[in-house]
This record gives C-alpha cells, sequence and structure tokens, in this order.
C-alpha cells in the first residue's frame, strides 16, 4: 500500500485555546471552509469544548478529538478523564504524549504506552506523538530516539488494534517556534517511524499507518510537508485556530 491508499488525517490541537463560546464560532467557521475536503479532518480541543464541538460537528466531515485521557477506567483520581468517558461524549481521536505533556506535566514514555492502551480498550484512536528536542537533534540520535519512543508506546498494541493508531512526528524544536522541519526532516523520521513498525508488525500494517508531521505546520509549508511520501497528514498546534489557515493545509492534504 502506498500514500494514496492511506488514510490522510489533518488534525487540530487547538491546546489550552478557545473557550466553548469561541470554540462555537470557530467551528462554525469551519465547517463550510473543510466540507469538500478528500482526508480525515479532526479537531482536538480542551476538555470543556468538547460537547460543543460534538454537536456541532455532527453530521459534518469533521471528527472529534480530546488531548488527553487517563489511563484507568475510573476511581480517585481528581481531575482526570476517562476513556469511556470521552467515548460517550461521542469523542473518536485522542492526542497522547504531546511534548508538552511529557515537558510540563511529566509524561513518560510509560504513562504514554498506559494511555495507548486505555484509549484504545476503551474504543479511541490515539494520535500518538513522537520527538526529539533540538539537543538531541545535534547530538544526532532522533532516529534511535524516536525508535524507542514508538516502541514503548506501541508495547501491548495489538496488530489489529494498531489499525486504530495514528503517530505523529513532532520535533519539540519545531513547535510554536515557526521553525518547521525540512520536507526532507520531516520525510526522514516519518520513514523511521514506519521503518520501526514494520519491524515490530510487518510490511503491510506498516504500509497502512498513518503517520503524520507537527510541528509549524501552516498554511504556506503544507504543501510541501504533505508532498512527501511518508508523511501522510498533519498534526496542527497555532494555525488550526483560524479557519481559513487549517482550511488551506486540508486542502493540500486533500491533492495527496
Ligand atoms: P504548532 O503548529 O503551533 O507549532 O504546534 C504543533 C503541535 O504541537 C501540534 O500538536
Amino acid at each position: 500500500m502506498d500514500k494514496q491508499n492511506r488514510k490522510a488525517i489533518i488534525a487540530g490541537n487547538w491546546k489550552m485555546n478557545m473557550t466553548p463560546t469561541e470554540a462555537g464560532h470557530l467551528i462554525d467557521a469551519l465547517v463550510p471552509a473543510v466540507q469538500g475536503a478528500n482526508c480525515e479532518v479532526v479537531i482536538c480541543v480542551p476538555f470543556t469544548d468538547l460537547c460543543v464541538a460534538v454537536a456541532k460537528c455532527s453530521g459534518t466531515n469533521i471528527h472529534v478529538g480530546a488531548e488527553n485521557v487517563h489511563f484507568e477506567k475510573s476511581g480517585a483520581f481528581t481531575g482526570e478523564i476517562s476513556a469511556d468517558m470521552l467515548t460517550d461524549l461521542g469523542v473518536e481521536y485522542v492526542v497522547i504524549g504531546h511534548s508538552e505533556r511529557r515537558q510540563y506535566f511529566a509524561e513518560t514514555d510509560e504513562t504514554v504506552n498506559k494511555r495507548a492502551l486505555a484509549a484504545l480498550n476503551g474504543g479511541l484512536k490515539p494520535i500518538i506523538c513522537v520527538g526529539e528536542s533540538l539537543a538531541q537533534r545535534e547530538q544526532g540520535v532522533t532516529e534511535e530516539l524516536v525508535r524507542m519512543q514508538v516502541k514503548i508506546a506501541l508495547n501491548g498494541v495489538t496488530a489489529e488494534q494498531l489499525k486504530n493508531v495514528v503517530i505523529a512526528y513532532e520535533p519539540i524544536w519545531a513547535i510554536g517556534t515557526g521553525k518547521t522541519a525540512t520536507a526532507d526532516q520531516a520525510q526522514e523520521v516519518c520513514a523511521a517511524i514506519r521503518k520501526v513498525v514494520g519491524e515490530l508488525y510487518g510490511e503491510d500494517a506498516a504500509k497502512a499507518l498513518t503517520v503524520q508531521y507537527g510541528g509549524s505546520m501552516n498554511a504556506k509549508n503544507a504543501e510541501e510537508l504533505l508532498g512527501k511520501p511518508d508523511v501522510d497528514g498533519g498534526l496542527i498546534g497555532g494555525a488550526s485556530l483560524k479557519a481559513d489557515q487549517f482550511a488551506i493545509i486540508v486542502d493540500a492534504a486533500s491533492k495527496g
């Protein structure tokens, strides 16, 4: 299976932006802007925006995701949200292991793995984020590090469950900095991710996997990044908060 046969996914990660009222306005603008998309369109929004997002995206081609999920099913975990709570709302995707969670909220490869398993067992599609810091890139350990992050994140994930997994390559130095990885850098690491998944699950599973790039992807650079053979979509931060910008990226992915 080559790129044309894989599912391209453009996902917005709103991070800690948008009140429910603001979310409603943004989705009202997004719905007509992306309705002709020839790729999967997802918005991953703060927990407090999920209700309005699910209601407004119902009957449209926009799928809704959360930005995190706890790994336990229920219980005394004040402030946490379970997979069952999300699926009951109508949420389909969840971002897991974003570098901001790893950096500021003590997420580790092990908790990323636990969350990925909880998401999959609860019926959610995890978008698992991996990526290196600038120091790690300069040290030349990007590929080793990303391979390890992928392996640990997928520990215990079955071949059947892998069909619902998306992996996002997000170099930390490119996030929110305006410093995009070059299309060749993105391609190189996305291909390495596909390779390690092939080692774990076989060629066919690797060829079917959607691998996204994220990190300052915007209306100007999306086409070049998404044109690379192993870059199947994008995880978009800042540019997902503007309907017109996001729609241009969705158009670029629709062209393949
Ligand atoms: P920016 O697009 O704002 O760089 O954020 C990327 C990101 O972290 C998406 O998860």
